[in-house]
């Protein structure tokens, strides 16, 4: 209470010199004394025009719309002056040939990766990662999810299902990219990009499938686990990465959760920020 009671205090205070330190006496010197003066001075003004120039001046001077104002615009033509000229506007095309929709599925993996981000920080809320004990606590808590929690299982089912959108429309956007050249030079490395892409998302499909923990997931993680075993040499290594052990353990889930919600989102939105801004200095191929 006397917390709350001292934050009132002080935003009120802060208000308060906000407002002083806006109302402030103007010196001779601002810029605003010109504009007002260039206004009076030309005597042909209406009242609407003379209050507009006024309030404008008043929030210019206090708030530097002009500067901002012109920096945006500059920053928007220099935008636009790297985006290159679509494939209808270069040779002036009336119609839209039927591949060009498939030009959208590097958007709508785009658009399923912040859906995911947004249901699944939501999820994360709720989720316990525990998978010790009988049931589990990270199976209790989606149990707890889908029955109890207002609205958890439309949740859940949006991020089941914007996965299932991911997957199929990586793939879709690779197999356009694959089928109109644009892998080729000047864009390997954004293909290189869009491998590891393709495969991290994949590993984070997989990693999520696993932290239910019901029977599904347990079938999954033991497939999952004996193929890190079978690697050649390092299998033990790689098993204990992956899973928290050689077998399977309640560590199990817990470092899935970790892989899941912290390694794979920190890549992943790393990689696609490199790759979305390569498409962007790059442009779009021609189709070949
Ligand atoms: C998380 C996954 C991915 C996202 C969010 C993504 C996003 C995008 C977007 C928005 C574009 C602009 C053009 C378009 O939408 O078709 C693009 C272009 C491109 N992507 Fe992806 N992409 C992903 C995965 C991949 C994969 C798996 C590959 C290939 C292995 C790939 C290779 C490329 C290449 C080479 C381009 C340039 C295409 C061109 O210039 O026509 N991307 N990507």
């Amino acid at each position: 209470m006397t917390t709350m009671f001292w934050i009132l205090w002080f935003f009120i205070a802060f208000v308060v010199v906000l407002v002083a330190f806006t109302l402030r006496k103007e010196s001779e010197d601002m810029p605003r004394r010109d504009i007002l003066r260039a206004v009076e001075s030309t005597g042909k003004m209406g009242v609407a025009e003379r209050s507009f120039l006024w309030v404008f001046s008043w929030l210019d001077t206090r708030f530097r719309l002009q500067d901002y104002w012109n920096m945006s615009k500059g920053a928007y033509y220099n935008m636009h002056r790297q985006m290159p000229l679509t494939h209808a506007e270069k040779y002036k095309l009336r119609i839209i040939w039927y591949w060009y929709p498939l030009y959208c599925l590097g958007g709508i993996s785009f658009l399923s990766f912040i859906i995911l981000v947004i249901t699944g920080t939501v999820l994360g809320i709720y989720y316990v990662p525990g998978g010790e004990g009988d049931p589990a606590p990270a199976y209790a808590s989606m149990q707890y999810i889908m029955t109890e929690l207002p609205f958890g299982y439309i949740l859940r089912a949006v991020h089941h299902w914007a996965t299932h959108f991911m997957v199929a429309s990586v793939f879709l956007h690779m197999c356009r990219v694959y089928f109109t050249g644009a892998y080729r030079n000047p864009r390997e490395l954004n293909w290189l990009i869009g491998v590891a892409l393709m495969a991290l998302t994949i590993v984070f499909g997989y990693s999520g499938y696993l932290l239910p923990w019901d029977s599904l997931a347990y079938g999954a993680a033991v497939i999952g686990i004996n193929l890190a075993n079978s690697s050649p040499l390092v299998g033990k290594y790689v098993a204990t990465l992956l899973f928290g052990g050689s077998s399977l353990t309640p560590r199990t889930v817990t470092r899935m959760y970790f892989i899941h919600v912290f390694i794979l989102p920190v890549i992943v939105t790393t990689l696609i920020i490199i790759h979305l801004f390569i498409v962007w200095v790059q442009g779009i191929a021609e189709p070949h």
